[in-house]
């Protein structure tokens, strides 16, 4: 079985696990090289419980960024499950249908990727407030009359303009699309986005990477307080200051 666990016993210890992962596999066809197959992940297994933070590690090319793809339904798989306790019921992200997945990413599945894909023109404040709008038990933003989502958005700006801050992210910014913002900038605008709705599982690839000390610690905060909420936490994490001060176990892939 591949996905080695080490580690100490977690705070989420005698709960049922908030995600299951059973026997993944996947592999991609390179058809650059003659249609060549790369075996990437294999029989890989591992608990994650609420309130858990689980930190994949193997060395690169493993398949760490390709798990979390798995797990946030952008790539499909070969085989294998992924049981996940949705706020609506059991659900294995492996077999869902596209409906489902997309109900799934805006309530209840977070990703903090590496790099943002903003929608061009969107201003900083609204990458993030959209999210919370999206993630609202109401009916979804596009089905709301204007007032309404009005007054929806004027309340997201302002729980976004205090993340931003926390994030010490210049205001100066804030109105503007993030496309032209600088890595480091961007990045605190995909990490606002991620942690601004409270998430049953949170997937993180390299939150940091582009980051200085004092927000580093900003966003190892936010991973404190989103456990503390009960979040499941699946992250990757390069830099080991981070990985030590956030993850309560290790899955070692490869
Ligand atoms: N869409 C894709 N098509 C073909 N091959 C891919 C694709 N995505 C990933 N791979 C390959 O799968 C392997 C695993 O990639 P992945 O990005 O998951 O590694 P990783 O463990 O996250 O590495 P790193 O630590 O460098 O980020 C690599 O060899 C990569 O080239
Ligand atoms: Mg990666």
């Amino acid at each position: 079985m591949n996905g080695h666990e080490d580690g100490a016993a977690s705070m989420g210890e005698g709960a049922p696990p908030r995600l299951c992962v059973r026997g993944l596999a996947k592999h991609f066809t390179l058809h650059l090289r003659g249609g060549a197959r790369l075996q990437v992940l294999q029989d890989t297994a591992f608990d994650v419980r609420a309130g858990e933070c689980v930190a994949l590690a193997g060395a690169s090319g493993r398949g760490k960024s390709t798990l979390v793809k798995c797990l946030f339904g952008s790539y499909g798989s070969d085989a294998g499950s992924l049981h996940f306790e949705s706020s609506a019921g059991p659900v294995d992200i492996a077999t869902a249908t596209p409906q489902r997945l997309l109900a799934l990413r805006r309530r209840d599945i977070a990703y903090v990727s590496q790099f943002l894909r903003a929608v061009p023109r969107v201003p900083a404040l609204d990458v993030v407030a959209q999210r919370l709008v999206d993630a609202d038990p109401l009916p979804p933003s596009d089905d709301l009359d204007d007032a309404t989502h009005a007054r929806c958005m004027a309340a997201a700006r302002d729980v976004a303009r205090g993340l931003f801050a926390r994030l010490n992210l210049p205001p100066a910014l804030w109105d503007l699309p993030p496309a032209t913002f600088s890595g480091g900038e961007q990045q605190r605008v995909n990490i606002a986005r991620g942690f601004v709705q409270p998430a049953r599982l949170l997937l993180l690839d390299e939150p940091t990477a582009s980051l200085d000390a004092a927000n580093r610690r900003v966003v190892i905060e936010l991973i404190h307080e989103a456990k503390a909420q009960g979040a499941a936490v699946v992250g990757i994490f390069h830099d080991e200051e981070v990985r030590d001060a956030v993850a309560d176990r290790r899955v070692e892939l490869g």
